[in-house]
C-alpha cells in the first residue's frame, strides 16, 4: 500500500551531517549544523553538566515518574528567570507561563499550535532569510507564513528600513518572529537602538512579537546581554512568545530540552494559558522527558555551577570570535579576491559567507568541506588546525 510513497529530500541542516557521515576523505569536515566543537574537533559535554548529572545519578531519592504536562516546575521558573532577567516585571507580577518543551524547535511549535487555537490573527512573518525549520514549524501548526525584509546581501548587514516598512504594512495583530540574538542563519543582529526601533513598531502596529532565543550567552559570551531584545519587549508591558533552547547553551543538543514562556497582561490570564497549552500537549507527546530539564535546573539553581557554567559559556563562545578572526586572516594572507569583513563582524555560531550555491557545491566535491547550500559555515565547527584547508577551498572556489 506505500508503494506509491516518493523519497522525500533529506533536511538541508541536517542532511548535510548525513552526507558527511558517508564521504570517506580523510579531510572532510562539517561546517554544517549549528554544534560545536572542541579544538581538536570533538563534540564537548561541559564540566559543569557532568557535575550536574553526577548529583542527579547520586541522589537516590530520584525517580523516573513521569513529569507533569508542564514539565519541571523550577526548570520552568527559573528558565524564565534567566531569559527575562530575576527582577523583571513580568517575573515579579506572575504575568508568565512558562512550559518545558522539546527544546527549540518543539517551544516553537507548542506556542505556534497554541496561537492557531487561541489567537484572532494566524499570519506571522518570519524574517527573510531565517533558521529553514521555520516555515515548515508554523506552516504545519496552520500558520499562513510570510516574510519581512532582514538581510541586505549588498551590505552584508542589516535592512533595517525595509524591516520596519514590512513590519509596518503588516495586518494589525500579525504575529513576528524575531531570533533574540545571534541572527541565523545571517549573524547579523539589530543594534540595540535599532531594538528599539522594531519594538515601538510592533507595539504600535499591536504585532505579537515571537522570540527565538537559541543562543543566550552564545553569541556575546555573556547571558544578559544576549536576552537585552527580548527583556526590552517583556518590560514593556505588552505580550510576548519566547521560545527557549539548552541545544548551544549547555551543550545538551539531543537531550532535547527548552522551555515557551508566554508573558501575559495579567497573572490570571497566564494561568489560563497555562491550562491551554496543557491541552496542546498532552495530545502530542503527553509530557516532557526528565533528564535533560535536571540537569539545567541543577545548574541553575546552585551559584557555583551556574558560575562555573558562565565561565564555560564564556570559553565556547571566546573559541568562535577566535575562528572567526583566525579564517578572516588566512583569506588576507591568500589575497583571496572579496571583502571578508563580515567574517569578524557577525555573532554567534555562524559566517554567512555570501558563497553561492555552485561554490559550495565545488567546496563539497572538491575539499570535502560541508556546509548547507546558502552558504552558511558553522564557525563552531572549526578549528585552528582546519582554518588552513576551509581558507584554501573559499580562495579557489572564488577564484576557479
Ligand atoms: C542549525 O541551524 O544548524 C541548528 O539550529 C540545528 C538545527 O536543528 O537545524
Amino acid at each position: 500500500v506505500f508503494a506509491d510513497v516518493l523519497r522525500a529530500p533529506e533536511d538541508p541542516i541536517l542532511g548535510v551531517t548525513v552526507a558527511y557521515n558517508k564521504d570517506p576523505s580523510p579531510v572532510k569536515l562539517n561546517l554544517g549544523v549549528g554544534a560545536y566543537r572542541t579544538e581538536e574537533g570533538k563534540p564537548l559535554v561541559l564540566s559543569v553538566v557532568r557535575e550536574a548529572e553526577k548529583q542527579l545519578v547520586n541522589d537516590c531519592s530520584r525517580v523516573k515518574e513521569y513529569l507533569p504536562i508542564v514539565g519541571l516546575a523550577d526548570f520552568n521558573k527559573l528558565s524564565a528567570k534567566l531569559i527575562l532577567g530575576a527582577d523583571s516585571p513580568a517575573i515579579l507580577g506572575n504575568l508568565v507561563a512558562t512550559v518545558q518543551c522539546l527544546s527549540g524547535t518543539g517551544s516553537l511549535r507548542v506556542g505556534a499550535e497554541f496561537l492557531a487555537r487561541h489567537y484572532y490573527q494566524h499570519t506571522i512573518y518570519i524574517p527573510n532569510p531565517t533558521w529553514g525549520n521555520h516555515v515548515k514549524i508554523f506552516n504545519l501548526a496552520g500558520l499562513t507564513v510570510k516574510t519581512y525584509r532582514y538581510y541586505d546581501p549588498l551590505t552584508r548587514g542589516l535592512n533595517i528600513q525595509g524591516l520596519l516598512d514590512d513590519l509596518g504594512s503588516a495586518p494589525s495583530g500579525a504575529i513576528v518572529l524575531l531570533h533574540a540574538c545571534a541572527h541565523n542563519p545571517t549573524g547579523v543582529d539589530p543594534t540595540l537602538e535599532q531594538w528599539e526601533q522594531i519594538r515601538k513598531m510592533i507595539r504600535s502596529k499591536s504585532l505579537l512579537p515571537f522570540f527565538d532565543s537559541a543562543y543566550q550567552g552564545f553569541a556575546s559570551g555573556s547571558l544578559e546581554q544576549d536576552a537585552q531584545s527580548v527583556r526590552m519587549f517583556a518590560g514593556d508591558g505588552g505580550e510576548c512568545f519566547i521560545a527557549q533552547s539548552y541545544a548551544k547553551n549547555m551543550g545538551l543538543y539531543g537531550e532535547r530540552v527548552g522551555a515557551l514562556s508566554i508573558v501575559c497582561r495579567t497573572a490570571d490570564v497566564a494561568t489560563r494559558v497555562e491550562s491551554q497549552l496543557k491541552l496542546v500537549i498532552r495530545p502530542m507527546y503527553s509530557s516532557p522527558p526528565i533528564h535533560g530539564a535536571s540537569i539545567v535546573s541543577t545548574i541553575l539553581k546552585d551559584r557555583n555551577l551556574y558560575q562555573q557554567w558562565t565561565l564555560e559559556l564564556k570559553v565556547m563562545a571566546g573559541r568562535i570570535i577566535t575562528m572567526r578572526k583566525h579564517l578572516f586572516d588566512a583569506l588576507r594572507a591568500r589575497e583571496t579576491p572579496g571583502d571578508w569583513n563580515h567574517i569578524i563582524k557577525q555573532i554567534g555560531m555562524f559566517t554567512f559567507t555570501g558563497l553561492n550555491t555552485k561554490q559550495v557545491a565545488f567546496m563539497t566535491r572538491e575539499y570535502h568541506i560541508y556546509m548547507t547550500f546558502d552558504g552558511r559555515i558553522s564557525m563552531a565547527g572549526l578549528s585552528s588546525r582546519t582554518v588552513p584547508h576551509l581558507a584554501d577551498a573559499i580562495h579557489a572556489a572564488v577564484t576557479t
